[in-house]
């Protein structure tokens, strides 16, 4: 292999979405090049990380992240180098952010934008969906274009009517085009048109703290758009993948669709597992920290979320990462919810909350929280085999995983770029002593050892589940 880098992790025991078992994993540059035996010597290394007592994991993939994104009149807080430096720290290897279509302009100048906003930031590799806010005879055309250039995946809106929202037409047609480029549709899906009347009667009501927020977003909300959007889903012959699903009776829909054997998949993201209509509640406006859409919901709906996690009816947890400082932008609307921008942050902290509160609470198994943080979104965003496991030929995006590393959620040792922290001050244990991005070690114990711009655009391929 003449002067490619060799890396050698021994001792460990890699768990991968299916097994789980000992040996050491050999890297020859960016790629796994040999797993064998413990101890089985295949010449001298460059690197050598022991891994004795840890696991050896894939790196976390988040498929649903907004950075840089400009949104409820301000923009999110983290850009392309402090939130995938972020993610790097907590064991994400790869993210799949949102490029956004401006309504009235092209797909692919929005996606040109994106490119531009990550190119020579990134600390770890990144993909894009496409947000389509514009869905007409001239976009529906350029959507062979942009699943030609890696984007493979389209998000849509039911929701923010006048700003991303898309009507059931528009939906359709996507959907139907989607279907013939082997793209996925991944939908917000609440019935904004009727939030918006009940967004318009709390204000009204002199309803203005962020509690409300939740409130003129009922769950039936999210039920109906989930349900519409797997229909029409089902109408086009297309897969659809939910986001950011929170509430229980949505949940029922994608679990009825599925026992149909429709191809209707959904994700959740730590914040609906972990926080709930409790924290909005909070007094002195801290409840606006915990503003996001879909809106948290009350702390009994978890369960079915757990369970939806443990029985496959829900194949994801990504984070939703779209964070924004209390100071200058949450506090916008400190006289009404509705100027409160949405979104919370979470890159960084959603291994650590899965592992201390999934596996190590013995909700979930090992190789499931592989499997929900890391290969299901490989699958469904074209880019397993590369990404989303520990196998020969793959990607050496992995992590060695300290299981009982104790440590305490704080803004002030966290990396995002935001003042607050959802989850301050909750002691969990689970963190990854190493980070690997196609064999660099990019963090050790806590170091940051990358540097901007090592991330790398990936081109996915098509839905292929
Ligand atoms: O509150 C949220 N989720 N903000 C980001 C935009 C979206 O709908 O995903
Ligand atoms: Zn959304
Ligand atoms: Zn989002």
């Amino acid at each position: 292999m003449g002067s490619t880098k060799r890396t050698l992790i021994k001792n460990g025991t890699i768990v991968t979405a299916t097994d789980t078992y000992a040996a050491d994993v050999w890297i020859e540059g960016e790629t796994i090049a040999a797993i064998t035996l413990q101890g089985m010597d295949l010449g001298t290394a460059d690197v050598v990380i022991d891994a004795a007592g840890k696991f050896i994991l894939p790196g976390g993939i988040d498929a649903h992240t907004h950075l840089d994104m400009p949104f409820g009149g301000t923009t999110s807080s983290d850009d392309f180098e402090t939130g995938t430096l972020a993610a790097a720290h907590g064991g994400t290897t790869t993210i799949v952010d949102f490029a956004i279509q401006t309504k009235g302009q092209g797909m692919r100048q929005g996606l040109d934008a994106w490119h531009e906003k990550a190119e020579g930031k990134a600390a770890i590799d990144y993909g894009f969906h496409m947000i389509a806010t514009d869905i007409n005879d001239a976009t529906v055309d350029e959507m062979k274009g942009i699943v030609a250039s890696g984007v493979t995946s389209f998000k849509l809106f039911m929701a923010y009517p006048g700003v991303l929202y898309c009507d059931d037409g528009q939906i359709f047609r996507a959907m139907q085009k989607a279907r013939d480029l082997g793209a996925l549709i991944c939908m917000h899906a609440e019935n904004g048109i009727a939030i918006d009347v009940l967004v318009k009667q709390a204000v009204e009501a002199g309803h203005t703290a962020p509690k409300y927020h939740s409130l003129s977003r009922p769950q039936i909300a999210e039920a109906e758009g989930t349900h519409r959007a797997i229909a029409l889903a089902e109408m086009a012959g297309a897969p659809v993948y939910i986001v950011h699903l929170s509430a229980s009776r949505a949940l029922e829909k994608v679990v009825e669709a599925r026992d149909r054997g429709i191809p209707a998949y959904a994700e959740t993201c730590p914040q609906y597992l972990f926080c709930s209509f409790d924290d909005l509640a909070r007094d002195d406006f801290e409840g606006a920290k915990y503003v996001c859409t879909p809106p948290l919901r009350p702390k009994e709906m978890q369960d079915d979320l757990w369970r939806g996690l443990r029985t496959n009816d829900l194949q994801v947890v990504s984070t939703d990462h779209c964070p924004f400082c209390m100071k200058g932008q949450k506090e916008l609307g400190r006289d009404n919810f509705t100027k409160i921008p949405n979104g919370m942050p979470g890159i960084e902290t959603r291994l650590y909350l899965l592992w201390d509160g999934g596996v190590r609470a013995g909700r979930i198994s090992m190789n499931r929280f592989v499997e929900i943080t890391s290969a299901a979104p490989a699958k469904l965003f074209g880019l397993f085999g590369k990404k989303g496991t520990v196998a020969v030929g793959a990607d050496a995006d992995l992590l060695v995983w300290d299981g009982d590393k104790e440590h305490v959620l704080s803004e002030k040792t966290l990396h995002m770029r935001v003042d607050y922290s959802p989850f301050e001050g909750r002691v969990v244990r689970g963190a990854p002593t190493h980070v690997l991005s196609r064999g660099r070690v990019v963090i050790e114990d806590g170091r940051y050892l990358g540097k901007k711009g090592d991330g790398s655009f990936l081109r996915r391929g098509t839905f292929s589940m």
